[in-house]
């Protein structure tokens, strides 16, 4: 073969935009319609009726459960939700300030130690595994916050849901109900999102056929970026910045000025409204209402009506998350670990499609660097 036919010619846009990588019956993005889907159900029928656990058996099992099927699971969930006495000494250690999605990604690669079956990749072990690391994430989130402030975690409760033990754990108190039900149904709207750059992440690892606390350890950190999951934090960061409604369009008139992005607004294959945010933009203003507190809300409504005159720009799931979880009381640099305490249901759902039908993931680059260059040796130079 010539060098010509050693490749491929099909070339992909930047980001590998439009490019189609996988098959995977888990969930669907139809960005023109805006429509979600979860195994086959709309995102809005399941944040309405559905709940986190039954999300996570569903992106699982490629059904809903029947009762004694959930019960199952719950009380799989339930009996993972100690960490090891290893792990939590290590989260001591971890310096105060660390960032909490560098802190989960840490003591998620660590739990991969503790767990025995941890490289059993048969449907049986990962799904074994699974479990285990999705009772684990919100309880090492949970504890992780607490530590860094000198505070003991707080030992979760078997006869709680994953949304109430994570507010429980948090801040030592029992969540009000409706709050509670209100983070359950965020967990739901989180918990998958197709071939997003974390899922993928965690794809292309478990293709490697490394264990699943190595993929889900290489997606919480493509997660963490400013352009996936870390656009929450930032969101809200902005709207402290803005301080006062009154002040929101000259803030993004100096914003875009200056080219800058602004933190919760467009998507890769969204070209209309986020089915997500809109859930997001409901509670957030339900919060607001409840708290007494509409700047945030107010400031929100401002932007999205301007970037949508300015730049044709819909707010993205990252846009209204912040404002709920900040009006929980959840400190900023949580809501990221939030997003991976719901998302890893889907991550670990794609690794298991992954292990049952893998083929190693390895793409080729264009490459676009020199050929025939002479070795010089380095006094010549
Ligand atoms: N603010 C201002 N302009 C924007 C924004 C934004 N948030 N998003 C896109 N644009 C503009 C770009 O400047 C670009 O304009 P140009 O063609 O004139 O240069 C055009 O829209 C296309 O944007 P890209 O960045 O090329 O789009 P891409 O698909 O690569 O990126 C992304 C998508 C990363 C989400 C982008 O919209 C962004 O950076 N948004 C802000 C960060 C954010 O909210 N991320 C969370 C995404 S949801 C999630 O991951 C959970």
């Amino acid at each position: 073969m010539d060098k010509a036919e050693s490749k491929p010619a099909a070339k992909t846009g930047a980001g590998l935009e439009g490019v189609v990588a996988a098959e995977s019956a888990i969930g669907d993005v139809d960005g023109v319609n805006g429509v979600l889907i979860y195994q086959g159900l709309n995102i809005h029928d399941l944040a309405e009726h559905s709940t986190f656990e039954e999300t996570v058996y569903l992106l699982w099992h490629g059904r809903l459960p029947k009762r004694d099927e959930l019960d199952a699971l719950k009380q799989e969930l339930s009996a993972n939700l100690r960490l090891p006495e290893e792990v939590i000494e290590l989260m001591r250690r971890f310096p105060a300030k660390a960032e909490p999605m560098d802190a989960l990604r840490t003591a998620v690669s660590a739990l991969g130690f503790y767990d025995p079956g941890g490289r059993d990749l048969s449907r049986e072990g990962a799904l074994r595994t699974a479990a285990r690391l999705t009772a684990q994430l919100p309880v090492v989130v949970a504890a992780f916050g607490r530590l860094r402030d000198g505070q003991e975690p707080v030992e979760s409760r078997a006869d709680f849901n994953i949304a109430t033990n994570f507010l429980y754990m948090l801040k030592g108190e029992e969540p009000e109900e409706r709050e509670a039900r209100i983070f359950d149904q965020c967990l739901i709207l989180h918990a998958d999102h197709e071939l997003n750059a974390s899922t993928f992440t965690s794809r292309v690892i478990a293709g490697t056929l490394a264990d699943m606390y190595g993929a889900v350890t290489g997606a919480i950190a493509a997660l963490s970026g400013p352009l996936h999951g870390g656009a929450n934090t930032n969101v809200m960061k902005m709207l402290l910045e803005i301080g006062e409604p009154a002040r929101a369009d000259e803030w993004l008139a100096e914003a875009l000025a200056s080219k800058k992005k602004i933190m919760g607004f467009g998507h890769r294959v969204y070209k209309t409204e986020d089915p997500r945010s809109v859930w997001l933009r409901r509670f957030s203003r339900e919060l607001a209402e409840a708290k007494g507190e509409t700047r945030w809300i107010e400031i929100l409504e401002r932007l999205r009506e301007l970037m949508f005159a300015e730049k044709k720009l819909y707010p993205n799931v990252d846009y209204y998350s912040g404002s709920a979880y900040y009006l929980m009381g959840i400190p900023l640099d949580l809501f990221t670990p939030i997003f991976a305490v719901s998302r890893i249901s889907g991550w670990t759902g794609h690794v298991l499609e992954q292990y049952a039908n893998n083929r190693l993931i390895r793409p080729r680059a264009e490459y676009i660097g020199p050929r025939d260059v002479k070795y010089v040796p380095i006094d010549e130079r």
